[in-house]
């Protein structure tokens, strides 16, 4: 499998060059980047016997006819967070495809279709949202979300409208065709347990849930020399305390994680009082109750926190969704591929959150990972190794023959 796993280990380079940044990797939703990866990696995908369409939102999808009625779906995600590492989501896509060309180089058509999906957002890096692409394919797409605006003001809507969509057409069938058996997304592990237990690969068994919200303290600005430090309404100041306050509860509530990572203060100018801050809160957790307690006390500690500092707040909820579990028969079957490779079986949860989440209210979902260096990722320094590719391309392979004798004997 070496020969395949260095050209996805290529592609993967190759489309880490495909960014909005200069020397980082950058490809947020709707971007000219995102527009020069599908063109790159719908080539690709024809090349390896697909054809290809883009759907409303921009995901790619490439087809590999078989010989019945039903479709498996593979894939993952082309955008990337800021200054990203080259395999998060990428090498969930290359592998799927890599495993097609396998199929179309030896001229063998399975008794079900491929499709091959490569969805257009899953970060959220523009929006402050995640999943708008493997929403709209799952039929589940918020309209809401269509008057989310980006930094520059630009509303989802407007920004589907220029990636050559059309907005008011991403609900709410989706891919709604009854004829699919199921998703199978590979995907990095991003953390460091199948490095801990020395194997290439694991199986996934459930993707934490998440709330996604946006947050202002609203104070007032004053001269930074001149008005004394008692009586300011430092909207940092009160940024500060929230974000040491997310901290202290998310450390206080066993398994769970809260992030703040992204502040702006307003004007922004070293010798003025921050009269405005906006920020996000990310919050993840494996049961949803303890993530949505967590969500009530830090909005009920963010209100507090304003007022004591005489700061206005506001808490708008941009996203949230639930803990899923993959599904157990067709994890099964990929467990089954993995021993089938020499391999021993390693079931984890996953922390990130992935389109197979997404997917999952669509049709069964199972999901592999594999091992990456010292669990880093969103990162530039995210590593995996082409040894390790070769494992979960190989593992890949015999989780289509399993599927293809699954349907043989159903
Ligand atoms: C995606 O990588 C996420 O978990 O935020
Ligand atoms: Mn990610
Ligand atoms: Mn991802």
């Amino acid at each position: 499998m070496q020969g395949i796993a260095s050209i996805v280990m290529e592609c993967c380079e190759l489309l880490s060059n495909v960014s909005e940044e200069f020397g980082a990797l950058t490809r947020p939703y709707g971007s000219r980047a995102m527009r020069e990866a599908n063109k790159v990696v719908s080539g690709w995908m024809r090349g390896a016997g697909m054809t290809v369409s883009q759907d409303e939102i921009g995901n790619l999808i490439g087809h590999y006819q078989g010989t019945g009625e039903k479709t498996l779906v593979l894939g993952s995600h082309l955008d990337t967070v800021r200054d990203a590492g080259k395999y998060d989501g990428i090498l969930g896509v290359m592998i799927a495809i890599a495993c097609v060309q396998r199929l179309h180089d030896r001229g063998e058509r399975l008794p079900f279709s491929i499709e091959v999906a490569a969805f257009a957002d899953e970060e959220g890096l523009r929006f402050g949202t995640a999943f708008l692409g493997s929403s709209v394919y799952a039929g589940a797409f918020d309209e809401e979300l269509l008057n989310l605006q980006d930094q520059d003001g630009l509303t989802l809507r407007e920004a589907v409208r220029a990636f050559g969509g059309d907005p008011d057409a991403l609900k709410p069938e989706g891919r709604r065709d009854g004829d699919l058996l199921g998703y199978c997304e590979v995907h990095i592990e991003q953390g460091p347990v199948l490095e801990e237990h020395d194997l290439p690969v694991g199986i996934v068994t459930a993707i934490n849930g998440q709330s996604r919200v946006g947050l202002v303290f609203d104070g007032k600005a004053g001269h930074a020399g001149t008005v004394p430090m008692e009586g300011r309404q430092d909207a940092l100041c009160a940024a500060a305390e929230f974000v040491l306050e997310v901290e202290r509860a998310a450390k206080a509530e066993p398994e769970s994680v809260a992030t703040v990572g992204e502040v702006a203060t307003f004007p922004g100018a070293a010798n003025v009082i921050p009269g405005r801050a906006e920020f996000s809160l990310d919050i993840r957790h494996q049961d949803d109750e303890v993530r949505e307690r967590l969500r009530d006390h830090l909005k009920m500690r963010a209100e507090e926190i304003a007022t004591s500092r005489g700061c206005g707040y506001e808490w708008q909820l941009r996203q949230e969704t639930r803990a899923v579990p993959t599904d157990q028969d067709l994890s099964d079957l990929l467990a089954g591929a993995v021993e089938d490779s020499g391999i021993a079986v390693h079931r984890l949860p996953s922390g990130a959150g992935h389109d197979a989440a997404q997917l999952a209210g669509l049709t069964p979902v199972a999901m592999l990972f594999v091992r990456c260096k010292e669990g880093i990722s969103h990162n530039p320094a995210e590593s995996v190794t082409q040894e390790d590719v070769g494992v979960a391309v190989e593992v890949m392979d015999r989780f289509l023959e399993r599927v293809k004798e699954g349907l043989s004997l159903s």
